[in-house]
């Protein structure tokens, strides 16, 4: 195949609608349904031993999916020390990183089981999330830059695309020659465990690509070292804004971070919207992956004359939804990440409803971290202290002559990560969407899922640095370009 063909076409994923697929994935990941798999340090030299923690399936308290042994201090400076960048022409590593993209393909049954019993990733949202990670490996191996690499990245990775996002960040740095130290989210270092082993399996050299799970801390001492010559995170706002701090008082001067962080997401509905598409989209963009997306919808601005058949059409599609296992086909709406993030969701669904602010929620399952969809009202997005990071809708309206003070109210958020518009007034969808400030919009369809290579996705302001990842403009931060000359 020609690698940097311009129109390599994206990975086709798995149509869960036909019969004989299902029966090819539910019979590849049969076999790793009660398998324990077990995390630890990957690095270039030896690992110290140390005692192993279990973890626990989200969806099912009796499940361990596995056990992770996380990286020391020890272990982070036998990291440093063996890091060298990957010294290879980039046609070789483009060639490695496609190579990597085919084992994940492979590996597939593997892959569904993984997300499900450590991430409680339903099917639709696995196969989103393995065409996302084997579209990062393809894309930015096709554009592997041939400027020189800026030396050792740090990537530092969330538990909500343990396998996409946790690639592409490895994916890029590694298209650019970079050595990578890589730490993903504490909750899913299995799924991260998996995914170096195949890039190293590929052909990544383990100088290049190393592994060191573990919490905060251990991304704290990845991002303060001066051996350290970048990093990328994704992640909270909160913990961006700490790396920043950490990097100006210990790295060199400019070293580059790419942050790409949390989002207070609006959508617009106005009475000329057709009904069915707008609910469609805004289920889509709420609840599903349970809300637990940083593109996901936070909250919705109904125009006030249409709220009322509206808001009821909403509830009869959140009365549709399927809350369950993970490993269901059936499943629309899983669990949430742990009981942290349960505790902490619920906490603002009892505050709601102490206010008699709450307008529907579903049944949540008796076992496991679950929260079913909630829909609660609010004035306006003003009135949201932070990304609830779960199935929970805002709803609020307005009248027609408030459109600009409604995208006034989500400017000054601050976020500007996704937005929606559902209209069919032209100059209106004109108006609006120069109008907000956010990274990616969407108008008429729903506000998740973007696509690498055809929808770079990345936010503004609090929501993240840019450039956009799975975009043109996102290898060149990987890279230590020659300066411009100075003007005589
Ligand atoms: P988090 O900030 O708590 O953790 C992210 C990572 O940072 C984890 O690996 C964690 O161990 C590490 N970390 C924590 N403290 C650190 C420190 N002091 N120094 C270095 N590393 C540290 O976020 P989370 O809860 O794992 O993920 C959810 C958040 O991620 C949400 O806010 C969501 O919006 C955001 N997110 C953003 C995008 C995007 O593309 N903009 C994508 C996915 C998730
Ligand atoms: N890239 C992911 C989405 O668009 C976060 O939903």
């Amino acid at each position: 195949p020609d690698l940097f063909a311009p129109e390599r076409p994206n990975s086709k994923g798995f149509d869960l609608t036909h019969q004989p697929t299902l029966d090819l994935i539910d019979a590849a990941r049969a076999p790793f349904a009660q398998h324990r798999w077990q995390a630890a340090p990957l690095l270039a030299g030896d690992a110290a031993p140390k005692a192993p923690r279990d973890l626990t399936n989200p969806a099912d308290p009796a499940d361990s999916p596995g056990s992770v042994a996380e990286a020391s201090a020890a272990d982070i400076e036998t990291a440093l020390a063996h890091a060298a960048p990957w010294d290879a022409p980039a046609e070789d590593r483009a060639r490695v990183l496609n190579r990597a993209a085919d084992l994940y393909e492979e590996n597939f049954g593997e892959i569904f089981a993984l997300l499900a019993r450590e991430a409680g990733k339903i099917p639709l949202d696995t196969v989103a999330e393995l065409r996302e990670a084997v579209d990062f490996l393809r894309y930015y191996g096709a554009n592997a830059p041939q400027d020189p690499p800026v030396g050792l990245f740090t990537c530092i990775s969330p538990w909500n695309f343990p396998l996409a996002i946790f690639t592409g960040q490895i994916a890029a740095a590694l298209a650019a020659g970079n050595a990578v130290l890589s730490k993903p989210a504490e909750q899913t270092p299995l799924i991260a465990h998996r995914a170096i082993s195949l890039l190293h399996e590929a052909g990544v050299p383990k100088t290049a690509l190393q592994l060191l799970p573990g919490a905060g801390d251990v991304g704290a001492a990845l991002t303060s070292d001066p051996r350290i010559g970048g990093v990328a995170f994704t992640g909270s706002t909160e913990t961006a804004q700490k790396i920043r701090a950490t990097m100006a008082e210990n790295l060199a001067p400019g070293a580059p971070l790419i942050a790409e962080t949390g989002g207070l997401n609006a959508m617009i509905v106005d009475s000329t919207a057709l009904p069915e598409q707008a609910v469609q989209a805004i289920v889509e963009s709420a609840f599903q992956s349970a809300g637990q997306r940083c593109s996901a919808l936070r909250c919705l601005y109904v125009q006030e004359d249409i709220a009322t058949p509206f808001t009821e059409m909403l509830i009869g599609a959140m009365d549709a939804l399927h809350i369950g296992q993970p490993w269901q086909i059936s499943t629309d709406v899983g669990p949430v990440i742990d009981e942290e993030a349960r505790a902490g969701i619920d906490a603002h669904i009892q505050t709601a409803r102490a206010e008699g602010r709450l307008v529907y929620e579903l049944k949540t399952p008796n076992a496991g971290t679950f929260i079913a969809p909630t829909l609660i009202k609010i004035g306006g997005i003003a009135d949201l202290e932070r990304e609830i990071f779960g199935p929970v809708l805002h709803i609020a309206t307005f009248k027609s002559h408030q459109l600009d003070e409604v995208i006034g109210a989500i400017n000054a958020t601050g976020y500007g990560l996704t937005f929606g518009l559902m209209t069919r007034i032209d100059d209106r969808v004109q108006h609006v969407t120069e109008a907000v400030h956010a990274g990616n919009i969407y108008v008429n369809r729903n506000q998740i899922g973007a696509i690498v290579g055809s929808q770079p996705f990345g936010g503004e302001g609090l929501s993240g640095t840019g450039p956009k990842a799975g975009g043109p403009h996102y290898l060149t931060r990987f890279t230590a370009r020659p300066a411009p000359e100075a003007p005589e």
